[in-house]
C-alpha cells in the first residue's frame, strides 16, 4: 500500500492525535521473555530498548527517566516521504520541545515530554495550516497595529462595535516603547508571511514581585476559533517558565482564560489594579509563584494611561 510523498499535502494532512496515558523508554533484562504492553522495540549491541506504558513499566518493575506523551501523525506517509519528520521536528524545536520520532508502516509517532505534549499538539496543528509562532520583530509593528484595530474593531466587553480606533492599538503602540516591554514576550503567529494573530505580556508588579502582565491579545477575525489564541497563550506560559518568571495577570472573559490554568486573581490573594474587575482579572502561577504573595497588581505604565 502506498502513502503520501507530497510535503505540502503531508502537512496540510498530519491530523496529529495524542495516546492516552505516559509512555516511557526502558532498557529490557537482558535474557527476559518479552511481555507487558510493549509498544516498539529497537535491538541494538547494548540491549534491547522497549517504549511502553509508563504503568506497565512501573509493574514490571523497569527504569526510566524520560516520561512522554505518544503523539501519533494520523496522515498515511509514505516511508520514502521526504521532509516530513525535518519539517515536523524543526517546528517543535523552533518551539524548544525536543521529541523522539518513531516511524511504523503508517503513520509517523512523536514522544514528547507530557509536560510539553498540549503545546507540541498546537504547534502541529499550526503547522497543518502553515502558521508559525516567533517572537516579534521591529519591523512587525506596522502589521500587528492594523492586526489589533480589526481584532478589537468589536468591543470584547460590549459586543458591540467600536467608533474608530480601538484604545487597545494606542495601547499597544505604547507598550512596544516602554520600559517595561519585553521583547521575548512579544509573540506573533505568521501564515504565509501574513501576522494573524500576536499577544504580548509586559513587566507587572504585586509589590515588589516582578511578574508579567499579558494583553492586548488579538487575532485576525477570519483566523479565529482556529486555535491561534490557545497556541499564544501557551508559547507565552512556556516562555514564562523558562525565564523563570512566578506567574501571568490578565483582564479577560473568565469564560475563555480558565482553560489555560488562569483563575480569580483574589483567590490567590491578589487584587485587582479597579476593583470593579472582579473575577475578570485573572493569573496564572508558575512554579516560581511564592505561597506568601499578597497585594495588588500594578501594570505597566501605558496601562494607567487608558
Ligand atoms: C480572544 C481571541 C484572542 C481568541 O483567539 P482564537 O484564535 O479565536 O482562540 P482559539 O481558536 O484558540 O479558541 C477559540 C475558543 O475560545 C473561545 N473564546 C474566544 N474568545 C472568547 C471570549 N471572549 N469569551 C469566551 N470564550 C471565548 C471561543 O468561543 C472558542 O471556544 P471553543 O474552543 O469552545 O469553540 C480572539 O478571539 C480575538 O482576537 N478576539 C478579539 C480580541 C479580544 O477579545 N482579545 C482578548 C481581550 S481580553
Amino acid at each position: 500500500m502506498s502513502g503520501e510523498t507530497d510535503l505540502k499535502t503531508l502537512l496540510e494532512s498530519l491530523h496529529p492525535v495524542v495516546r492516552d496515558g505516559d509512555y516511557v523508554y526502558a532498557l529490557w533484562p537482558h535474557g527476559r521473555p518479552l511481555s507487558g504492553g510493549i509498544e516498539a522495540a529497537v535491538r541494538e549491541a547494548e540491549g534491547l530498548t522497549v517504549v511502553l506504558p509508563r504503568d506497565e513499566a512501573d509493574s514490571l518493575g523497569l527504569s526510566y527517566d524520560f516520561v512522554a506523551a505518544w503523539i501519533t501523525l494520523q496522515v498515511h506517509s509514505a516511508l520514502e516521504a521526504v521532509g516530513l519528520t525535518a519539517a515536523v521536528s524543526a517546528a517543535l524545536t523552533h518551539a524548544g520541545i525536543s521529541c523522539n520520532v518513531l516511524a511504523g508502516f503508517h503513520h509517523d509517532h512523536l514522544l514528547v515530554s507530557s509536560a510539553d505534549a498540549a503545546r507540541a499538539m498546537d504547534v502541529l496543528r499550526l503547522l497543518a495550516r502553515g502558521v508559525v509562532l516567533r517572537t516579534e520583530r521591529p519591523e512587525d509593528r506596522p502589521e500587528i497595529l492594523e492586526l489589533t484595530a480589526r481584532a478589537f474593531s468589536v468591543s470584547p466587553v460590549t459586543g458591540e462595535p467600536v467608533a474608530g480606533t480601538p484604545l487597545e492599538v494606542e495601547l499597544l503602540r505604547s507598550l512596544f516603547d516602554c520600559p517595561e516591554y519585553l521583547p521575548q514576550f512579544s509573540i506573533v503567529a505568521e501564515m504565509g508571511g501574513e501576522i494573524v494573530g500576536h499577544a504580548i505580556s509586559t513587566r507587572g508588579w504585586i509589590g515588589d514581585l516582578e511578574l508579567l502582565g499579558l494583553g492586548p491579545i488579538g487575532v485576525l477575525p477570519h483566523f479565529q476559533k482556529r486555535g491561534v489564541g490557545s497556541a499564544l497563550m501557551r508559547e507565552t506560559a512556556a516562555r514564562a517558565t523558562a525565564a523563570g518568571e512566578p506567574g501571568i495577570a490578565l483582564l479577560g472573559s473568565p469564560l475563555y482564560y480558565p482553560r489555560f490554568g488562569y483563575v480569580p486573581a483574589t483567590s490567590v490573594g491578589v487584587q485587582p489594579p479597579e476593583p470593579v474587575w472582579g473575577d475578570r482579572f485573572q493569573l496564572l502561577t508558575l512554579p516560581g509563584w511564592p505561597d506568601d504573595v499578597r497585594g495588588t497588581f500594578r501594570y505597566a505604565a501605558p496601562f494607567n494611561e487608558l
